[in-house]
């Protein structure tokens, strides 16, 4: 009998062998799973990703498809967001690392405030990829993201082309956002050479917290009063903000007249841009940001060595910098990106214009 037991213990470990071998799932003793299958690995990877605002249409987006790819590359995702609190977010991330995931993926809602968790992170080895929003001053391992700079010369090139001279106003991004630096640094790359010309005023220069549209409709409406409703155009860094603008100018009956950027194709926007009340937003293929890093991610997890192109500096080391490039979206290319990319149905862009007004399906 005991014969019988080592031999039947020898086969089922040849079993178990055989399985992992092909690469299939396989439980072991204690129960858990194992699902590469390989000798000495732990069980299935848990990656944390924190969310800066869910509220905020974009990042929806960017939730689900990481998830997506991550489950299908054999990972969990843990998912939490602070909807805009900061001090939430930290707390968030204390409370994933004691959980003990295997890489750690930020949107960070203050790009200069997250040295002391990813240095947590660090010293329990785990790896930090700084998703969208660069993370300052700390050891991170990758940032994935889009050419920011190139985005904000984007949204500039489009209103100066429709209004070459005139009287601008600037709605920055969120303060502690690196991004709405970076997008603000490409506007003025357009922007300042036609400004030192005399043919661009800068009649009023905002920044807006937590990118929110409540905030820009105020600050809009306290700009159109300031310069008696006397402003050509609105270089909105993103499509919330966007959004809150064009309330405030809708109400002076100015929306459509007044030029206006944005960001991110949200939804609410391209049905702006159909309707004509919104000019441009770009459009930052999320499924591809997205993808991207939890492609990176699950790399980062299996402790391997992430590779890119360019670096960026965050004044503390040369992270690796992921970068991606972003689409100009106006009325004229809808379809043939956003709708035809899926990112939004026809149906849904064009549910408030007249049928015989709308551009043929795709
Ligand atoms: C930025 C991001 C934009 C926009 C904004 C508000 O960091 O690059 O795409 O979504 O945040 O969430």
């Amino acid at each position: 009998m005991k014969k019988c037991k080592g031999f039947l213990s020898i086969l089922s470990f040849l079993f178990v062998f055989v399985l992992a071998a092909c690469g299939q799932d396989v439980t072991d003793e204690s129960g858990n799973k194992n699902s590469e299958g390989k000798e000495g690995e732990k069980d299935k990877l848990t990656i944390g990703l924190s969310v800066s605002d869910l509220t905020l249409e974009r990042w929806q987006h960017d939730r689900d498809f990481f998830v997506e790819k991550a489950k299908e590359l054999g990972a969990e995702v843990l998912v939490q967001s602070a909807n805009g609190d900061e001090a939430k977010q930290l707390s968030q991330i204390e409370n994933m690392i004691s959980q003990g995931i295997d890489a750690l993926v930020i949107i960070a809602i203050n790009s200069d405030s997250l040295t002391t968790v990813v240095d947590q992170a660090k010293s329990k080895g785990i790896p930090v990829l700084a998703y969208d929003r660069l993370i300052n001053g700390a050891e991170i391992d990758a940032y994935v993201s889009f050419d920011n700079v190139r985005v904000g010369e984007m949204q500039a090139e489009y209103l100066v082309e429709k209004v070459p001279k005139g009287k601008y106003f600037l709605m920055g991004g969120s303060p502690t956002d690196n991004n709405a630096k970076m997008f603000r640094e490409g506007q003025m790359n357009v922007l300042q050479p036609l400004i030192d010309k005399g043919d661009i005023e800068i009649v009023g220069d905002q920044w807006v917290k937590g990118w929110d549209a409540n905030e820009a409709l105020k600050i809009m409406e306290n700009a159109l009063t300031a310069n008696n409703n006397d402003i050509d155009a609105v270089v909105a860094s993103n499509d919330s903000t966007a959004g809150g603008a064009i309330q405030a100018l809708e109400a002076q009956g100015l929306a459509g007249k007044v030029v206006i950027s944005g960001q991110d194709a949200d939804l609410a926007a391209v049905q702006r841009i159909a309707e004509g009340k919104q000019s441009m937003t770009v459009y930052k293929p999320i499924k591809a940001i997205a993808t991207k890093s939890a492609e990176v991610a699950v790399q980062l997890a299996k402790g391997e060595k992430v590779t890119s192109d360019s670096t960026i500096n965050n004044g503390k080391v040369d992270v690796p910098f992921i970068k991606l490039d972003p689409i100009k979206v106006d009325k004229e290319n809808l379809v043939d990106t956003v709708i035809k990319d899926g990112f939004h149905s026809y149906d849904d862009v064009y549910k408030n214009v007249p049928e015989s007004e709308r551009p043929p399906r795709p």
